[in-house]
Formats: C-alpha cells, sequence, structure tokens
C-alpha cells in the first residue's frame, strides 16, 4: 500500500512546494556616496573665528538702509541673503563674523542665518583668492562644444591646482559647480561676478593668463571681455541666420497710407 501511495504523496508535495509564496531576493547596490566638497560646520580658524570683529563701513550701512527698506520691518530677516553677500564683497568671504553681524542687523537667531550661509554655493565660507574660477561641469557643459572636462583639465593644468584649491599667490580658487544657466553658449566658467563662455582650451588658458597679468599690475595687458571668447554676440546661431534672412518689410510694403 505504501508503495502504491509513495508517488501520489510525492508529486502532491511538490504541487504544494510550487505553490509555496516564493521568496523575491533582490541585490541591493548603492553608489557611492557623492559628499560635498566643504563641510557643512564652521571650525574656528585664525582667519574665520567669532573673535575676528567685523563691521559694515559707512558706505554699506547706506546700501544696508536702503535694502531694508524693500521688506515690512517685521519681515527684515528676509533680506538675509542681500546682506550676507554684501557683507562677503566687504569681506571677501562670508567668515562667521559676517553671518553673526547679519543676524544682529536683522534681529535673528544665528543658527538662522549659518543655515542660510551653509545652503547656497555662492556664500564663500571660507577664504578664496582674487579670481573665485568656477567651471560648470552638468550635462549640457559635459557636452557642449569641446566639453567641460576639456575646460577643467585645462585650468587644472594651467593653474596648478586641483578642484577646491588656491594657488599659493593667492590670485586663482578653482571649484567644479553645477549649472549656471548658460547651458546655450556651454561650455563655460563664472570668474567672480562674470560668466566667460564658448570656452576652448585656447581662449581659457588666454583668459587665465590675462587675469594673472593684470593682478600683477603689467599695464596694457587686455582682459577678455565677459561673454561668449567664440565672437558670438550673445547666444546665435553660431552658422548665421536660417530664417529671417531677407530685408524686413518697411511700413511703405505693407500700408502705403500710414
Ligand atoms: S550646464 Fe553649464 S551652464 Fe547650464
Amino acid at each position: 500500500m505504501a508503495s502504491k501511495l509513495s508517488p501520489f504523496l510525492l508529486r502532491t508535495a511538490v504541487r504544494k512546494a510550487s505553490r509555496a509564496p516564493r521568496l523575491h531576493i533582490r541585490a541591493f547596490t548603492a553608489g557611492s556616496a557623492r559628499r560635498s566638497d566643504s563641510l557643512n560646520v564652521h571650525r574656528n580658524t585664525p582667519d574665520n573665528n567669532p573673535d575676528i570683529p567685523f563691521k559694515f563701513t559707512a558706505q554699506n550701512e547706506a546700501v544696508i538702509t536702503e535694502i531694508l527698506k524693500r521688506y515690512p520691518p517685521q519681515y527684515k530677516k528676509a533680506a538675509v541673503m542681500p546682506l550676507l553677500d554684501l557683507g562677503q564683497r566687504q569681506h571677501g568671504f562670508t567668515s562667521i563674523s559676517v553671518m553673526n553681524e547679519v543676524g544682529r542687523i536683522l534681529d535673528m537667531p544665528p543658527m538662522r542665518v549659518y543655515e542660510v550661509a551653509s545652503f547656497y554655493t555662492m556664500y564663500n565660507r571660507t577664504p578664496v583668492g582674487k579670481f573665485h574660477v568656477q567651471a560648470c561641469t552638468t550635462t549640457p557643459c559635459q557636452l557642449g562644444g569641446c566639453g567641460s572636462d576639456v575646460i577643467v583639465k585645462t585650468i587644472k593644468e594651467e593653474l596648478g591646482i586641483k578642484q577646491g584649491e588656491t594657488t599659493p599667490d593667492g590670485l586663482f580658487t578653482f571649484i567644479e559647480v553645477e549649472c549656471l544657466g548658460a547651458c546655450v553658449n556651454a561650455p563655460m566658467v563664472q570668474i567672480n561676478d562674470d560668466y566667460y563662455e564658448d570656452l576652448t582650451p585656447e581662449t581659457t588658458k588666454k583668459l587665465i593668463k590675462a587675469l594673472r597679468e593684470s593682478a600683477s599690475g603689467a599695464g596694457n595687458v587686455e582682459v577678455p571681455k565677459p561673454g561668449p571668447l567664440s565672437g558670438r554676440q550673445t547666444c546665435e546661431h553660431s552658422g548665421g541666420l536660417t530664417n529671417l534672412t531677407s530685408e524686413p518689410w518697411g511700413i511703405e510694403t505693407t500700408r502705403s497710407d500710414l
């Protein structure tokens, strides 16, 4: 009897096993963590600690008065960004003392000011060189023209520094940044407040050389004008017009009676 039942029991067991819920195990993978280049914490250093006094100049005090007029008095903390920017321009970077002074003027807890300053990359919380070179390496700049990889390589070679470093003479600081909104003229860099676009290794080298010479006080140095360095005016088609090429109609053509 047992020998007759065995195949039946075996088949039933196999069917049941095949109907049993299966465990789906998927491999879990994660990319390497990409951390920010700068610490989001403050470490006291000889040139950046709260004991270093900071005051806005009389001229900037007047600017602050003007800025504050734009906001209702109960919302004057909304002026934190322009004031931090003003402090950075006066002091050279957004030091802890600049942040504390802005907090004092706007009646804000210092931590609230630190939160803003550490969120936006436009605030340099450590000293930077005279020329702050920010190369865009987002996709359109990677793909446009000769590509931002080539530009980054050229900058590093010309300056002899790596990302996030300042040249020993204190002239140049170089960092890579995300899209600066000039994608149509890629690849591009921002140097202080100016954009230089449509770059090639040659124009990049020329630009750095001109900036270096201008800082050394050498006369007759012509620093290229900001904008496209390819000869384009702005972001027009580099191959010339493809439509609207005829003379625009004048008033006589359309309405001779006007
Ligand atoms: S991707 Fe470089 S400016 Fe937008």
